[in-house]
């Protein structure tokens, strides 16, 4: 039996519709906030993520799948999707039409991680990014939209945890001030730390090791270090929040996986999930499209888990998009009774009503049984003395009635029975 690869899952109906929902849901929010949507290539130059996430980050560093493809080419399955926004604004020249471009997507990730429950190696992500814009303003109102969109899915009493790691200008002499810290405790740290510590120190805050934990809480803290145009930026966004009433909770140990952040960062983690609790995760990224050799041009987005956000949405939501309309069942009894099955579930589907056509086996018995397994209410008999009459069976297979119904009736007769006049 061939099996899917590790870390991937179908997903399957009725949890497809769940999914389905979300999407709508997310859809439907972003476009009241001005949000369109951009479809990037699942497949992007290896290069793009070690130029953006950065080289030292985890997921560059040991979590891409990188291939050659048959030209030769460091092809990557994208990890992430914010990266392939940015290529895709500078490619496609976006800066030059001017003004800020809000962006939203939803589409499958891929990091060779070690698979748990929500954690996979493919999942999927809702992201939405803002270019072009600085404000704080903008940081404000990308946080109000997640919320708002959270917020209608049914969840309640999730907080965001918030943090600044300011520019440039000001994370040079805070990172030196974390070396000189943990460098007398190295012998505490364990061999990723250490890498961390060499290679990118700000990660080490993040170190998810227990012994570390205690050297962590008491580092120092970039939010003590803030240039001053950080520190206002931070201010005044927080500001916003409280104005609009989005609950939050300053973290300064936050500094999230990727190399591309300044200034805010965040991410909202919800109960239910285990260790992989961190639903999701976003923040400013001002030098990201320069680095990649595009215009200065600032940013900020947020990707939402889509695998964790669909296994702790609340359950009114879920019970909801799993109780969706039922199609009618067609079933025709004699194999001279297919075509006019056909032309009635065309009829049924003109006027709005979903039809399922079950031809399997012979007789009323297996249709009808292959209707009840699918947990269809309704089901339509076609058999030859419906067909001389020009009538059919209509059954109630949760009440188990039937009436016999003139075909040219039919359809508000089901209009009615199904209550959707
Ligand atoms: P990230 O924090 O790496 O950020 O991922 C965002 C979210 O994706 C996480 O919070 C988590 O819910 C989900 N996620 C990540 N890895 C996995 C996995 N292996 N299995 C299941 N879910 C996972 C980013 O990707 C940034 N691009 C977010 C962003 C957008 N920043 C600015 N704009």
């Amino acid at each position: 039996m061939i099996t899917a690869v590790k870390g991937t899952r179908d997903l399957v109906p009725p949890e497809t519709r769940v999914w389905n929902a979300v999407e709508t849901v997310a859809r439907e929010v972003f476009f009241l906030y001005g949000h369109d949507e951009i479809r990037t290539p699942v497949i992007e130059p290896a290069e793009l993520f070690i130029r953006s996430v950065g080289e030292a980050s985890d997921i560059v560093h040991k979590e891409m799948y990188t291939f050659e493809d048959r030209g030769g080419r460091a092809i990557c399955l994208r990890p992430e999707n914010t990266a392939g926004v940015a290529r895709a604004y500078i490619e496609r020249q976006m800066a030059q039409t001017g003004g800020v471009k809000k962006l939203y997507y939803i589409g499958p990730q891929f990091r060779y991680e070690r698979p748990q429950k929500g954690r996979y190696r493919e999942f999927r992500q809702i992201g939405a990014e803002i270019v072009g814009a600085s404000d704080p303003a903008s940081d404000a109102e990308l946080i109000i939209m997640l919320f708002d969109f959270l917020s209608r899915l049914g969840f309640s009493g999730l907080t965001t945890s918030l943090n600044s790691v300011g520019t440039d200008a000001c994370r040079g002499s805070f990172i030196e001030a974390l070396v000189d810290y943990f460098a007398p405790h190295k012998e505490r740290l364990g061999p990723d730390d250490q890498r961390r510590l060499a290679q990118n120190p700000l990660r080490v805050l993040d170190s998810k090791d227990p012994a570390v934990a205690p050297l962590v809480a008491s580092a120092p803290r970039m939010l003590d270090v803030l240039d001053a145009d950080s520190r206002s930026h931070h201010e005044e966004l927080l500001k916003m929040l409280d104005e609009a009433g989005v609950p939050y909770r300053i973290e300064p140990r936050l500094v999230r996986g990727l190399d591309y952040y300044t200034r805010t960062v965040f991410e909202v983690t919800a109960s239910g999930l285990g260790a992989q609790d961190a639903i999701v995760g976003g923040g400013r990224y001002d030098r990201l499209i320069s680095d990649l050799g595009g215009p200065r041009t600032p940013g900020i987005g947020f990707a939402i888990g889509e695998d964790r956000l669909v296994d702790v949405v609340p359950d009114g939501f879920r019970k909801k998009a799993l109780s969706g309309r039922l199609p009618v069942a067609i079933i025709p009894l004699a194999p001279g009774d297919r075509g006019p099955a056909l032309s009635l579930s065309r009829s049924l589907r003109a006027a709005g009503i979903p039809a399922d056509v079950i031809t399997a086996g012979k007789g009323p018995g297996t249709g009808l049984k292959a209707a009840e397994k699918k947990s269809l209410r309704i089901a339509v008999l076609l058999g030859e003395d419906e067909r001389r009459e020009g009538t059919a069976v209509v059954k109630d297979l949760t009440a188990r009635t039937q009436e016999k119904v003139a075909l040219e009736g039919i359809v508000r007769y089901l209009q009615t029975m199904e209550g959707h006049p």
